[in-house]
């Protein structure tokens, strides 16, 4: 696949008809890849965090299915079986995360090849294709949006960050990743803040880790710093990612991305979410939507080691959301959303 600028990182792609990955929780200080054809193992990927990132978990589910179709047809015996195994390895990887739109966008695409009317050979060969449109397709979008969220960018602007939504959250590239590739590629001299992201660390492991990569300037702050990095002027912008937008632009994002909009708009600098229309549910309301909470080690521990009484009470929300007017605009591959959001948004996913 060639594309307008450099593939540096790949967090989830095909090879020898199987998905494979990189494991985001050894990162930064191993890189370790994995590849299956088992809908089950991407499903303890996607549950355990080894793949994460909105769009990086729905293209890897997509993979999934059409690896494990390849495989089905490699034994008779699953012949007349063939459509209900599939449709339980799309309701298993349906369940593995609730928040991020994108994994049920991608895998009702394949579910609706999955019901066509057609013999296992051509389904699977369907199916492949779809899941390797949809891994393209989120490659381009990136780049898009890319492009347009970085005529934004100033020349020596200080962006600040929060979690990770670069090349590891996505097939490639990345959604605030590709904002900062394509400012960086242009020749503008940014620089990036990043919070470490309590309590799964995606910034400090995955941003530090895949900005430093490539020579883009990067910061690390304590999650509780950034309304105080903000307040002493060292932030012009602040570009998140997003895991679904709702119809009236509701941003569902990373724990903490609401208090950091909050001071955002306090000191008057943008906040911008950049994301694909993959992950704009315009039939959502933001009462539907689930905010994961995951385990409460996650919050007990930290790195595996603990960090307080073993069985204190914590809530772990993965998520959190933020009103449509905190958000200056949302940068999407078809272009720059501004408010109001509810009639813009509506018009950008149907283009
Ligand atoms: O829990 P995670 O790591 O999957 O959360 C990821 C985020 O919140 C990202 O900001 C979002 O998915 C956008 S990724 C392009």
């Amino acid at each position: 696949m060639e594309f307008r600028y450099p593939i540096k990182i790949r967090a989830v792609w095909w090879e020898g008809n199987k998905v494979c990955w990189i494991d985001t929780r050894k990162l930064p200080f191993r890189e370790e890849i994995y590849c299956s054809n088992d809908p089950l193992r991407v499903a303890k990927a996607i549950i355990e965090m080894e793949i994460r990132g909105a769009p990086a978990i729905g293209v890897a589910a997509a993979l999934a299915i059409a690896s494990y179709a390849k495989e089905l047809l490699e034994d008779n015996t699953y012949r007349d079986k063939f459509d209900n195994i599939l449709k339980n390895a799309v309701k298993l990887l349906w369940e593995t995360r609730p928040t991020a739109y994108n994994l049920f966008w991608a895998l009702k695409r394949i579910s609706s090849i999955i019901d066509l009317e057609l013999d296992p050979h051509e389904k699977t060969s369907r199916l492949v294709e779809e899941a390797l449109d949809i891994m393209r397709e989120d490659i381009e979008a990136n780049i898009k949006l890319g492009e347009y969220g970085a005529e934004l960018i100033d020349h020596e602007d200080t962006i600040l960050t929060h979690c990770n939504a670069g090349a590891l959250a996505t097939a490639a590239f990345g959604t605030v990743g590709g904002i900062i590739r394509v400012a960086w590629y242009t020749g503008k001299k940014i620089k990036i803040i990043t919070t470490e992201t309590r309590p799964v660390l995606q910034g400090a492991r995955l941003n530090v880790w895949e900005y430093s990569r490539e020579g883009i300037p990067i910061t690390l702050i304590t999650d509780s710093m950034a309304a105080f990095v903000i307040r002493k002027g060292l932030v012009n912008k602040v570009i998140v990612g997003a895991d679904r937008i709702t119809r009236k632009g509701y941003v569902v994002n990373k724990i903490g991305t609401y208090g950091i909009a909050l001071a955002a708009k306090r000191h008057n600098i943008p906040f911008y979410v950049a994301a694909p229309t993959s992950t704009i549910d315009l039939g959502s309301s933001v009462d539907d939507v689930v905010i994961e909470e995951r385990n409460p080690d996650e919050i007990r521990k930290v790195m595996d080691k603990p960090i307080t009484l073993p069985e204190i009470p914590v809530y772990n929300y993965a998520f959190d959301i933020t009103d449509p007017d905190l958000v200056t605009a949302i940068i999407t591959e078809k272009g720059v959303v501004y408010p109001p959001f509810e009639e813009n948004l509506a018009k950008i996913v149907k283009k």
